[in-house]
């Protein structure tokens, strides 16, 4: 490995990252053959082949899958490197990776804004993806913090709680339940249930807390996405339980009233989450520290502002 250089290590991570030369070639604004090349060199310093070609799809074999790792640490160490360096220089510099569960998109980039801003030596990578995504990221330690709702059950992390969630009951506007206070948990198992589709820690949360009851629902359809539940509640298909950050300006939230539901809201909270006993760089620890201070109080606005305008919101 000592003829291996630096240049060769990210080249073919990015192949493996891809699965693809042609896609790394791209990322890295370099020729196929470049990237070829380069992949070729470092096979023979290590003296085992890391691609296996199966017709035109390639695979990682164990000796690549071993570098691949090896690569990221190796990159992680040189990032927080130079972000130490930028630190003793008194500068907050360097590369902070974020990977988001989907519904925490509503809020996030918010928060950002203001961060960036104080921070304008930060580069921000955001990456948005569902409960699957995230876990298998995590476990890849592609990232540097993870913001979700529904914690990993089979993996050693540590968390920070960052901003409550609660889930709510939406309805269309007109529906008749929308005057009625104290609703019982049963009534809705006679409406039309709109669900967020399997693996979604917000279904999760809604089937938890119905199976508890012993309450059936009569789900009418599965969709994976927030969006399309709330402009299928404003067409009239159900009704349906969203977290409260879904309720963005922008939306047919005029269209839509919170239900006065017993046992609702469902108290949940957003967690900034890293693998147990990650050193977290200077950037991601500078980021931390602002979700748990000023961040809050940005989502607060944010979302406080967004419940106003609804039917039947009390704070
Ligand atoms: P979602 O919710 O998976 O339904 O988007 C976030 C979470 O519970 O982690």
């Amino acid at each position: 490995m000592k003829q291996a250089t630096l240049h060769q290590l990210r080249v073919f991570e990015a192949v493996a990252r891809h699965n693809s030369f042609t896609r790394a070639a791209e990322e890295l604004f370099l020729t196929q053959p470049t990237v070829s090349m380069q992949v070729k060199q470092l096979t023979k310093a290590v003296g085992m082949p890391l691609f296996d070609q199966v017709g035109k799809r390639i695979y990682l074999t164990q000796a690549g899958e071993e570098l691949v790792k090896t690569c990221r640490q190796v990159f992680e160490h040189l990032d927080q490197f130079e972000m130490t360096v930028a630190d003793i220089k008194g500068l907050k510099q360097g590369r902070l990776r974020l990977a988001v569960i989907t519904t925490a998109k509503y809020f996030v980039p918010r928060l950002l804004g203001p961060f960036c801003k104080r921070y304008p030596g930060i580069d921000i990578s955001l990456q948005v993806t569902n409960h699957e995504g995230i876990l298998s990221r995590l476990n890849e330690n592609v990232d540097d913090i993870y913001i979700m709702s529904q914690l990993p059950e089979n993996m050693e992390v540590d968390t920070q709680p960052v901003l409550e969630n609660p889930l709510v009951v939406l309805a269309p506007i007109d529906h008749p339940l929308v005057p009625e206070k104290r609703i019982r948990l049963e009534r809705l198992a006679t409406e039309y249930f709109i669900m967020r589709e399997p693996g979604s820690g917000t279904r999760k949360a809604v089937q938890d807390l119905f199976d508890e009851h012993k309450i059936a629902l009569k789900v009418r359809l599965d969709l994976g996405s927030n969006e399309a539940i709330k402009q299928a509640i404003a067409g009239g298909l159900g009704i349906s339980v969203l977290s409260v950050h879904t309720l963005a300006l922008n939306s047919p939230n005029s269209q839509l009233a919170i239900l006065d539901v017993e046992k609702f809201p469902i108290e949940r909270y957003w967690y900034a989450v890293y693998p147990k006993g990650k050193q977290l760089s200077v950037v991601a620890q500078t980021f931390l520290e602002y979700l748990l201070t000023e961040g809050k109080e940005v989502a607060h606005k944010t979302v406080g502002a967004r419940l106003s305008g609804l039917v039947n919101y009390q704070d």
